[in-house]
């Protein structure tokens, strides 16, 4: 029916400009109702979490470490996961979570690249606690990318960013089901604002923004989904200690050094408020959603801004 229109290049750019031009016009309007959404979540009723389970994957340190206590303070039973490492420390977070007043914490060693483990995390915390409420998919990784690095050395970011969310997922919707749950996608602003050296990393999370939003379609209105797209956060992440999870750039500085950046607490404490309000996305701080609106407007403007604070390290200081 439209073919005619597109197939013309000049009726196809006119209806281009007139889309743009319509944005223009309407972009007062939607700066309002961006106010007003934000004004009437402070009114929102914040959802009970006592007695509820939450579990959450990568909890031994960071935003899952943090988000933990926060649920914790909400009286929530907590079931958290993280890879068994030697310095693992998802003992002590599960200590310290009981103490701020969780009444029951299950701490779980697995894997959430491997789809054997998160099937019997999910079904351990169900058995232990009957029921599961929110599911907050935190695991992560982001080694940096650069194209002198041999690509297939990046195949953990996807198996641990995207299908470390999906296979939980999987396995817990059926009980999700049953309690009108929630799920918590930790994905990242570098999924929409592409940041240099991110190749692997802003895949990997741009992938779970377009799974959970197409999800959203499927299992809504049982199951709400928050996907989070979070800026620079002060956690291990964005150090240069711990810089390369074993495959990509060692950074000299500590990104929190190069870019601004928000504390932990204060985020994982917006994360959780805004989950328990049901929010269907978090952008902490929340500057990074005017930053993705100028991506999307004016790509040059990014392309600039991002060309002068690329991480100054070399290709001769690559790791691997
Ligand atoms: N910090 C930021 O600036 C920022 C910004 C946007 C989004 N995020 C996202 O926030 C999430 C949490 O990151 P964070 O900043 O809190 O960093 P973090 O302290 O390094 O937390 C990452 C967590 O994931 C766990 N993990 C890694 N691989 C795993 C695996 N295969 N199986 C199970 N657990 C695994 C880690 O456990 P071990 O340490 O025991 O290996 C750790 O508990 C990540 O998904 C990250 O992409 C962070």
């Amino acid at each position: 029916m439209y073919e005619a229109l597109f197939n013309n290049k000049f009726t196809d750019a006119i209806f281009f400009y007139f889309c743009i031009l319509l944005l223009f016009i309407f972009s007062p309007f939607l700066f309002t109702w961006e106010l007003i959404t934000t004004l009437r979540s402070c009114f929102r009723p914040t959802e009970n979490m006592a007695g509820k389970v939450v579990l959450i994957t990568g909890a031994s340190s960071g935003l899952g470490e943090l988000m933990a206590y926060e649920y914790a303070k909400r009286g929530a039973y907590l079931a958290i996961i993280a890879i068994k490492e030697a310095h693992s420390r998802l003992e002590e977070v599960a200590e310290r979570a009981r103490e701020l007043g969780s009444p029951d914490v299950l701490f779980l060693f697995a894997d959430v690249s491997k789809v054997d483990e998160c099937r019997t995390f999910v079904d351990d915390t169900v058995t232990h606690f009957g029921r599961l409420d929110h599911l907050v998919l935190n695991a992560g990784i982001g080694p940096l990318y650069s194209i002198d690095i041999d690509a297939t050395k990046f195949a953990p970011v996807m198996d641990i960013n995207f299908w470390g969310s999906v296979y939980p997922t999987q396995f817990a919707i059926p009980h999700l089901k049953k309690t009108k749950g929630k799920i918590v996608v930790n994905a990242s602003s570098a999924a929409l604002l592409n940041l240099p050296k991110g190749g692997f990393y802003n895949a990997s999370k741009a992938a779970l923004i377009s799974f959970y939003d197409s999800l959203r379609f499927e299992v809504s209105p049982t199951i709400k989904i928050t996907i989070l797209t979070l800026g620079f956060i002060q956690t291990n992440f964005i150090t240069a200690k711990y810089s390369t999870d074993g495959i990509g750039i060692r950074l000299k500085n500590d990104m929190g050094d190069m870019y601004p950046s928000m504390g932990a607490e204060p985020c994982a404490k917006a994360i959780v408020d805004g989950v328990c309000k049901g929010a269907t996305s978090i952008a902490e701080p929340r500057f990074i959603k005017a930053l993705i609106l100028v991506k999307f407007l004016f790509p040059q403007l990014h392309h600039i801004i991002f060309n002068v604070s690329v991480p100054s390290d070399s290709p001769s200081s690559l790791e691997s």
